[in-house]
């Protein structure tokens, strides 16, 4: 595990940029596995402003998300498809038919999981998986249980995260109250993960994850069975490390 403390968020981002970017240029086809929150913002405003400058091309990514809210529209402003164009598609060369992000709508969200799994395996490894880190531990959306789910599934958000997210959102009401995400076995097999994290109210989480004990208590644990983990921390979230 390669820990790496950032005392700004401007270089937090940059740095995180310059990953992405760096496998993409050495791997013009690699497959990117993203994730959303407030965490990737900076970052993707980071990567766009180098695509704008013609420093590398998506023609030949391909992208993964990790998570979707269940039954909220896709053109709602909080789905993680509007984020993703918002953020990052609407402003790169990534053709459509290369990003893939959960169908939270599916009439049959069981076959959709199976389905996109399949799409994952058809695309060969993930080389970069980007994470975030939840407040309790979560990873996409693989909260603290006492099994965790190997594929892609439907989960019953945590009322941590329900809580997390609810600034999102009129109210707390208005949280979608589940969510399908790629599972832990997914995230594990990316031949690469960038951990990103941020902000004071982390620092305990951020210590459970990266020197407790693996647990699926604390999902983001596993992470460091993983052989190739880089982890990037604003100091405010480092604090307790
Ligand atoms: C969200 C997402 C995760 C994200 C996490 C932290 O709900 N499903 O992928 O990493 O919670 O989000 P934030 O970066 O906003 O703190």
């Amino acid at each position: 595990m390669n820990i790496l403390t950032f005392d700004s968020d401007e270089k937090l981002n940059e740095a995180a940029a310059n990953i992405i970017i760096g496998q993409i240029q050495t791997t013009p086809r690699a497959v990117l596995g993203l994730a959303t929150g407030g965490t990737p913002v900076g970052i993707y405003k980071e990567v766009v402003r180098d695509f704008q400058r013609g420093m590398f091309s998506f023609r030949n990514v391909t992208t993964f998300n990790l998570d979707e809210y269940v039954n909220l529209p896709i053109d709602h402003p909080e789905s993680y498809h509007s984020y993703m164009n918002t953020h990052l598609f609407n402003h790169i060369d990534l053709p459509a038919s290369q990003c893939h992000i959960p169908d939270g709508n599916a009439s049959d969200t069981a076959a959709e999981c199976r389905r996109y799994d399949e799409s994952i395996e058809l695309s060969g490894q993930i080389d970069l998986q980007l994470l975030g880190l939840g407040h309790n531990g979560h990873i996409g959306f693989n909260e603290p249980a006492h099994a965790l789910i190997k594929g892609t599934h439907v989960v019953d958000l945590a009322e941590e995260t329900l809580e997390a997210n609810a600034r999102f959102f009129d109210s707390i009401d208005d949280v979608p109250k589940q969510a399908l995400t790629m599972g832990v076995g997914t995230i594990l097999k990316a031949k690469k993960i960038l951990l990103v994290v941020k902000g004071a109210d982390k620092a305990d989480i951020v210590h459970r994850a990266l020197k407790g004990p693996i647990t699926t208590d604390c999902p983001a644990s596993l992470l460091q069975t993983h052989p190739n983990l880089i982890v990037l921390l604003d100091s405010t979230a480092a604090g307790k490390l």
